[in-house]
C-alpha cells in the first residue's frame, strides 16, 4: 500500500497544508521544518484530521540532515512513497543591489535545498517506485522584475523536475512540479533583501491572491493523482504561461513596464 510521504518546511504554509490533504486520505507523514513549534501543531492537526507520522528537525541546506531523516523513514516506515520538497524562503530587491551573500542564501535553501532532498530519497523512491512533488513558482517560468536570485532558484528547480523526469521515467519514478502565484503564508518573515520598501511590495502581492494555501494543497494533490507533471494551481497563472509560450515578448515588454512601476514607487519610499 502505497501510504507514506515525507514534507519538508510542513512546519507552516503550504507544507501544513499538503501535509493536512494527505492526513485526509490517511497517509503516514514524516513532517519536517526548521520551525519546531511549527510542526508540533502541524503534527496536532494532522491527527485531528485522520492521518500520524512523525516530525523530524530537518535544515534542507544540511545534506546529513537529510540523509538522516531519510533513514529515520526507513527505520519507522519501512520506506517512503511520496517526497514534498517545499521548504522555501523569499527574497527581493533589484539585481543591482542584491549582495552575493543575498545569492548564494538563496540558492543554498530554495534550489540546493530541492537538489538535496531529491539525493537523499531517491534510493527509497526507486524502491517504491514512489514519486517526487517539487514546490517551484510561476517566478520560475514568469521571471518577473526584482527578484532575480529567487526567479533563478525556482528556474532551477523546474530544470532539475524536467530532468528528472526524463530520468526516472525507467525506474518508475513519478515527478512532478508546481508553480503557484503569489498566495498568503508566512513567506514574508524569511524575507531577505536590500530594501524594506521592496518586503512592503512583496506582501501586498502575498495578500492578492484569489486562493488560499489549502486550496493549493487541494489542487496539487487531484493533479499529481491526474498524473501531470508540471501543476499551475492559478488560473491567471495559467493564462499568463499560455501567453508566455505563446508571445514572449509580449511578456518580456509587461514586465518591464511592471519594473519601471516598481523602481518608481522602491523611490518613492526612499524619499
Ligand atoms: N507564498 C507564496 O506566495 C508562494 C508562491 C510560490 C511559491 N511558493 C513556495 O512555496 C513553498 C512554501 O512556502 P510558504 O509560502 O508556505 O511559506 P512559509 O514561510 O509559510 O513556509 C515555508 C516553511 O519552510 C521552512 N524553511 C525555511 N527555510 C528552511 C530550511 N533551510 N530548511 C527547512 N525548512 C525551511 C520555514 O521554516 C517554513 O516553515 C516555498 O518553496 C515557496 O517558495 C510560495
Amino acid at each position: 500500500m502505497h501510504n507514506r510521504i515525507m514534507i519538508t518546511g510542513a512546519g507552516s504554509g503550504l507544507g501544513r497544508e499538503i501535509a493536512l490533504r494527505w492526513a485526509r486520505e490517511s497517509w503516514r507523514l514524516a513532517l519536517s521544518d526548521v520551525n519546531d513549534a511549527g510542526l508540533q501543531e502541524t503534527l496536532r492537526q494532522v491527527r485531528e484530521a485522520g492521518g500520524d507520522g512523525f516530525v523530524q528537525r530537518c535544515d534542507v541546506r544540511d545534506y546529513s540532515q537529510l540523509t538522516a531523516l531519510a533513514q529515520t523513514c526507513e527505520e519507522k516506515f519501512g520506506g517512503v512513497d511520496i517526497i514534498v520538497n517545499n521548504a522555501g524562503v523569499a527574497s527581493g530587491g533589484f539585481f543591482k543591489e542584491l549582495s552575493l551573500e543575498d545569492w548564494d542564501w538563496q540558492i543554498a535553501i530554495n534550489l540546493m535545498g530541492v537538489v538535496k532532498g531529491c539525493k537523499a530519497f531517491l534510493p527509497m523512491l526507486e524502491a517504491s517506485k514512489g514519486k517526487i512533488i517539487n514546490i517551484a513558482s510561476m517566478a520560475a517560468l514568469m521571471q518577473g522584475p526584482a527578484m532575480s536570485n529567487y526567479n533563478v532558484a525556482k528556474a532551477g528547480v523546474v530544470a532539475l523536475s524536467e530532468s528528472l523526469l526524463v530520468e526516472l521515467r525507467q525506474q518508475e519514478v513519478g515527478v512532478h512540479v508546481v508553480c503557484p502565484s503569489f498566495f498568503q503564508t508566512n513567506l514574508l518573515d524569511s524575507f531577505r533583501g536590500p530594501t524594506p520598501a521592496m518586503k512592503a511590495q512583496v506582501g501586498k502581492l502575498l495578500e492578492s491572491s484569489p486562493i488560499t494555501a489549502a486550496e493549493i494543497a487541494d489542487y496539487i494533490y487531484e493533479h499529481v493523482a491526474q498524473g501531470e507533471f508540471m501543476i499551475l494551481p492559478h488560473e491567471q497563472g495559467r493564462m499568463a504561461w499560455q501567453l508566455k509560450q505563446k508571445s514572449p515578448q509580449a511578456l518580456y515588454d509587461e514586465m518591464a513596464s511592471m519594473c519601471e512601476k516598481m523602481r518608481a514607487k522602491a523611490r518613492q519610499a526612499r524619499e
